[in-house]
Order: structure tokens, then sequence, then C-alpha cells
């Protein structure tokens, strides 16, 4: 069905089919921190290959442009086409900005002036900032000789605690990696300042109700004033004492960018962990991985094989499902115009494993990433969103991520304990629950 203005528009029934299967259980796993029901119960349904399924059969019917859902309180569009996709992206910020209603309501709860929900001159300013500190333009970050031995030493600690325990769960490695994060952030003495990572994790637990739940104002002034306080004493090789050196401008609200990092910093884990599941599960690929560590002459700074692997990780379970937009004013598209302060949906879990256009869509294939250019592939693989606003974290990760996976593999022998079927021979589940993968660990070579 068309609009008057050209875009086609779902269905009642298919606005309705969208909410229930596609927003709903994404929202209700926690786009801001996970609930770990949520998840389990997504996992036991499948809910993710139902949501593909669902995002299939609206873009059999609509063919064209971006579909209009029809929702009474809001002009909301679902992006369906590769075209479009890329349009959209590379059109960030202007006239789809990220600073979207329903994320500025979320990320407001502990992060009101990070780049992410800011507009304009600010936003410019402090993508900019971001973007210095992070080193997004580079593969080896500059700060990588103070902080891949961090990554070793939390890696060897993690798994000294493993060797007591003879098992790696989730809680285990989550609380290791949260110390190897503040340390990278701010310095040693940060590691054990767990009060900061639960009272942000208390204000994210708000945001994953944005304006359904009131701001806890107080509670988020005392968190930024504490990560303000950090800043201003963070140590030399830290990622928070480079950002303090720079020459910043005055609407960069330097402070107010980290908790992102705090935040996003988490979800990195998630990737990390499923890579690992991936890993150990499939001998081929792992014997791969073996090798290049021994043939490794970066110390660990560029692994691509392995950074490969938890692109694959986050192709296969996307850690940000939604990419939102609003557009800033009116767009025309080929095929009708969209108006101003529409929101736009990028389901990136549609695009990652659409069987229909990618052959092996559920099957873990590092090797589509070392083959792949990005800029003439034909299908988009956006786990870090891509175009200007893309995520300026996104090297900083592969290499952290790639460092702790080979500091694990090098050193013990994993066997998934868990009950969750990875295999070669069949498909990969839509949902993989990382709260309850669990492995079994004896030393390398035994
Ligand atoms: C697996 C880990 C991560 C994934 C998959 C990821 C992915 C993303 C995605 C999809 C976006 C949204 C971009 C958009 O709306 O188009 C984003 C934004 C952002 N990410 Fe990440 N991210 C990760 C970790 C990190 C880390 C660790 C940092 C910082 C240390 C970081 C910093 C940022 C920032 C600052 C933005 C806002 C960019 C802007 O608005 O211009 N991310 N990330």
């Amino acid at each position: 069905m068309r609009t008057d203005n050209g875009l086609p528009r779902a269905t009642v029934l298919e606005t309705v089919a969208f909410l229930a299967e596609v927003f709903v259980p994404t929202v209700a796993k926690g786009p801001i921190i996970r609930r770990p029901r949520a998840v389990a119960m997504a996992e036991r349904l499948q809910l993710d290959s139902r949501a593909v399924r669902r995002m299939q059969k609206l873009d059999d019917k609509h063919r064209a442009g971006p579909l209009l859902l029809r929702l009474p309180i809001r002009n909301q569009a679902v992006v369906l086409r590769p075209t479009d996709l890329r349009y959209v992206l590379n059109n960030s910020p202007e006239p789809f900005s990220p600073a979207s209603s329903e994320k500025r309501a979320a990320l407001a709860h502990f992060e009101p002036r990070n780049v992410l929900i800011s507009r304009g001159r600010e936003r410019t300013a402090r993508r900019a900032l971001q973007e210095q500190a992070l080193d997004s333009h580079s593969h080896v970050h500059r700060l990588a000789d103070s902080l891949l031995p961090i990554v070793r030493q939390e890696a060897d600690q993690l798994l000294a605690s493993v060797g007591e325990r003879g098992e790696l769960n989730w809680d285990v490695f989550i609380e290791s990696w949260h110390r190897m994060v503040r340390r990278i952030i701010f310095g040693d003495g940060a590691r054990d300042d767990h009060e900061l990572t639960n009272m942000l994790a208390g204000l994210r637990k708000d945001a994953n109700w944005a304006f359904l739940k009131p701001k806890r104002r107080k509670v988020r002034d005392q968190f930024l004033s504490r990560v303000q306080q950090r800043l201003q004493t963070a140590e030399p090789g830290s990622l928070a004492y480079i950002m303090r050196g720079m020459e910043a401008h005055s609407e960069a609200a330097p402070a107010d960018q980290i908790p992102q990092w705090l935040f996003a910093f988490e979800p990195a884990g998630m990737a990390t962990f499923r890579a690992l599941a991936l890993l150990v599960t499939h001998g081929e690929k792992s014997a791969r991985v073996q090798q290049e560590i021994q043939d490794d002459t970066s110390g660990r700074q560029h692994l691509p094989y392995l950074r490969a692997c938890v692109l694959e990780s986050l192709r296969l379970w996307p850690t940000t499902p939604m990419i939102l937009r609003q557009t800033t004013r009116e767009v025309v598209w080929d095929d009708g115009t969209m108006p101003q302060d529409c929101g736009v949906l990028i389901f990136a879990p549609y695009f990652h494993r659409d069987d229909r256009h990618l052959p092996q869509a559920h099957s873990f294939l590092p090797e589509v990433w070392l083959t792949r250019n990005p800029d003439d592939a034909d299908w988009p693989l956006v786990p870090f969103s891509d175009g200007p606003v893309y995520c300026p974290g996104r090297q900083l990760v592969l290499m952290l991520t790639s460092a702790m996976l080979s500091y694990l593999i090098e050193k013990r022998q994993f066997s998934l304990a868990s009950s969750q079927h990875l295999s070669p021979r069949d498909p990969l589940p839509g949902t993989l629950n990382h709260f309850s993968l669990r492995f079994t660990a004896k030393p390398a070579g035994l």
C-alpha cells in the first residue's frame, strides 16, 4: 500500500506484527542494559530469528522505499533495502539525526550532554573530541603500548581464577572485564572502583525505560561528578588522561563523553565472550587463530583474523540491533517524501542474517570480513554502524577484544559447557544468551 506522499505504508496488521515480533522483543531484552530473564526467553523462543523473518516478509511485499508504519502518535519508518540504509547512514547527522527522541529520553538518564544525543555545533565539537581520544582513524590506538599490558594482566588474573574454579562464566568474566575497562579509561587507581560501574548500571536500568521513568537527577549528578573527578586524576597512559590534555572546544563537555565509554565497553565484552564460544566450537577457525597468535609480530596490536572473529560475533549477534535516526527536515526519496521528525529504524539483524542475500548467513565465517570492501560490498553489515556517525570506538574495541581473546586462548583450552548448540554443521541460533554461556578450561596443549 502506498501513501499520498508516495512512500509505502504498512497496513495496521503489518504494523502490529512488526511491533510484536521485531520492536517489542528487542526493547524487552533491554536496549541500554540487558535484562537477563528477557534475554533467556528470547533465546528459548529464538525471537531474533522470528524478527528477521518478519522483516523479510515486509520486504517481500513492499519493494520500494523505507516503509512507514501505521502508528497513531508518531511518523516512523523502517529501512528495508541496502541502498536506503546507505542513504540514511551517509546522510547523518543531517538530515538523519542520531539524536532521536527515544534515544535522547533514554541516554539523558546518564549522559545528557553526550555526542550521541547532541545536535549542531555541540555535536561537531563532541564528535571531534571522541574521534581524537579514541584514535578512530587508526587500527592501532596510540596508547596500545600501555593498554595491551593491562589486557594481558587482567586476562592472567581471570585465568588464575578460572584455574581455581575450573569454569569460566559470564559473572566472572564481566567483573574482570570491567576492572580492565576502568584501568584503560582512568588508570590503575580506578581498577577496583566497582561502585562507579554499579552507579552507572543503576542509571542504565532507568534508561531502559526511556520516557517512562523519571530522571533521578541527584544520582545522575553524583555519578557525573565522580566521572569528572576521575577525569581530573586520570593517570598517564589512560584514555581519560589523553582526553584531559586535548584542546577542546568550550562546547565539547569532555567528562560527559566518558559515560558512553564505560557503557559501551560492556557490549564489547559480550562480543568477546560470544566470539570465544564460536572459536571453541569451530575447530578449523580456532586453528587459524592459534596460527595467527604464533606468527604475530605486532605484540597483539594487530591480529586481523581475531578482529574478524569479533566482527563476525557482532554480525551474528549485533549488540546494537537498532540504529535509530530522526529526520531534521522533510526528505525527498525516489518514491516519495518523508516528513520532518520522522523516526527511521535500521534493524541490523535483518541485514546481517538475511539468508535470501547472504548464502551462509547463519554460519561463522570470519573470512568474510577479511575480503570485504565496505565501499563496494552490495550487502551492508553494520555492527558499528557506518557513515559519519559510525562508532568512533570501533578500532579500539577490535584491538582490545582481539588481544583479550588471544591471551585467553593461547594459555587455556576452553570447551563450551553450557547447553547452546553451536556447530559448523548447523545454522547458528538467532539469539545467543551470553549470560548463560559457560566454559570449562584446561591448560593448552594437554
Ligand atoms: C562491541 C562494541 C561496540 C559496538 C558494537 C558499538 C557500536 C556502536 C554503534 C552501532 C553506534 C551508533 C552509531 C550510529 O547511530 O550510527 C555507536 C556509537 C558510539 N560509540 Fe560504539 N560500539 C561499541 C563500543 C564502543 C566503545 C568501547 C566506545 C568508546 C570507548 C564507543 C564509542 C561510541 C561513541 C562515542 C558513539 C557515538 C558516536 C556519535 O554519535 O557520533 N563504542 N557505537
